[in-house]
């Protein structure tokens, strides 16, 4: 089956994200179609975005709840490599594990941005569902699926690409998830593609699916971390890009679709709950528990260079 006849909104067949998987291996990423319901899912978001965005920032920050990295956060704390050079973004974050919070409810009338990115979650959710089905099939038949629901999280990364005299917005660096679905309405990504960096070339009807360095630990580094930068195209109009950030869910034990010397040992889980802190962020557990407001990011892994 032909890649594109994958319709990640309309399909359920399994099989043709199968016929994707060797693609992935071999090219270490893919872009996908983004059709129906998920495009347009896509272009609420980056709409709202657009109206949200532009609010002052003391009515932005009223869609903040640090505590649980959940709403708005101001360009500063996150970072691609070191913390003297943040990402050049503003954000807005909305977890799964959130949902249920009656906190929020207050949220849906005043920043329509956090249903929208709700309504996109749900949507990327069922595309990772048959990629992680295609994958466990491809690399291990008959293991057990992965859960990610209660751990992942969209995010809407805002950039304002012509205030800004650097010439990378965010520095080059490998996600620690276990993959990202991106989907974003101007360029400035690119992608680490044999030692050289490319465009992304993601189109607006398309989704960019990057490995994660999680899921290189699931897979003996058959998948490799897709490395990836944003640079200064120094337009004068916002770029947006939606961020579909999948975590495993910590209280799970997660073995390996393929084990060698790359892993052998290796808690993946554990990796996934501090994985967060390389990036300035507060650790999955911390966020989960609604404890990531109350300290100060942590210090940098050790040999957490890239
Ligand atoms: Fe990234």
């Amino acid at each position: 089956m032909s890649p594109l006849s994958v319709d990640c909104a309309h399909t359920r067949d399994r099989s043709a994200y199968l016929a994707l998987i060797p693609e992935l291996e071999r090219q270490g990423f893919l872009r996908i179609p983004a059709g129906g319901a998920l495009r347009q899912a896509a272009e609420h978001v980056f709409a709202e975005a657009s109206g949200f965005f532009a609010r002052p920032a003391a009515d932005k920050r009223r869609y903040a709840w640090p505590a649980r990295v959940e709403g708005y956060r101001e360009m500063g704390p996150e970072y691609a490599q070191v913390p003297e050079r943040p990402d050049l973004t503003e954000s807005f974050s909305v977890w799964n594990h959130n949902r249920a919070r009656p906190e929020l409810g207050d949220w849906a009338a005043g920043c329509p941005l956090h249903g929208a990115l709700r309504r996109a979650s749900d949507l990327l959710e069922e595309v990772v569902r048959d990629l992680f089905a295609a994958m466990a099939e491809y690399f291990q038949p008959g293991a057990p699926e992965i859960r990610f629901h209660r751990a992942t999280h969209v995010q809407l990364n805002f950039y304002e690409p012509a205030r800004h005299a650097r010439d990378l917005l965010q520095d080059s660096h490998e996600d620690g998830h276990l993959v990202t679905l991106v989907s974003t309405n101007a360029p400035g990504l690119e992608i680490e593609v044999d030692g050289t960096f490319i465009p992304a070339g993601v189109e607006q009807d398309q989704i960019l699916v990057m490995p994660g360095s999680l899921l290189s630990l699931m897979t003996g580094y058959r998948l490799k971390p897709l490395y990836h930068r944003v640079v200064n195209t120094h337009r004068a109009d916002p770029r947006s890009s939606m961020l579909y950030f999948v975590n495993p869910e910590i209280a799970q034990s997660l073995a390996p679709w393929i084990e060698n010397e790359s892993n052998r040992g290796v808690d993946i889980i554990a990796r996934a709950n501090l994985a967060p802190t390389k990036f300035g962020l507060p650790t999955l557990a911390e966020t989960l528990a609604g404890d990531a407001g109350a300290r100060p990011a942590m210090p940098r892994l050790a040999g957490a260079a890239q």
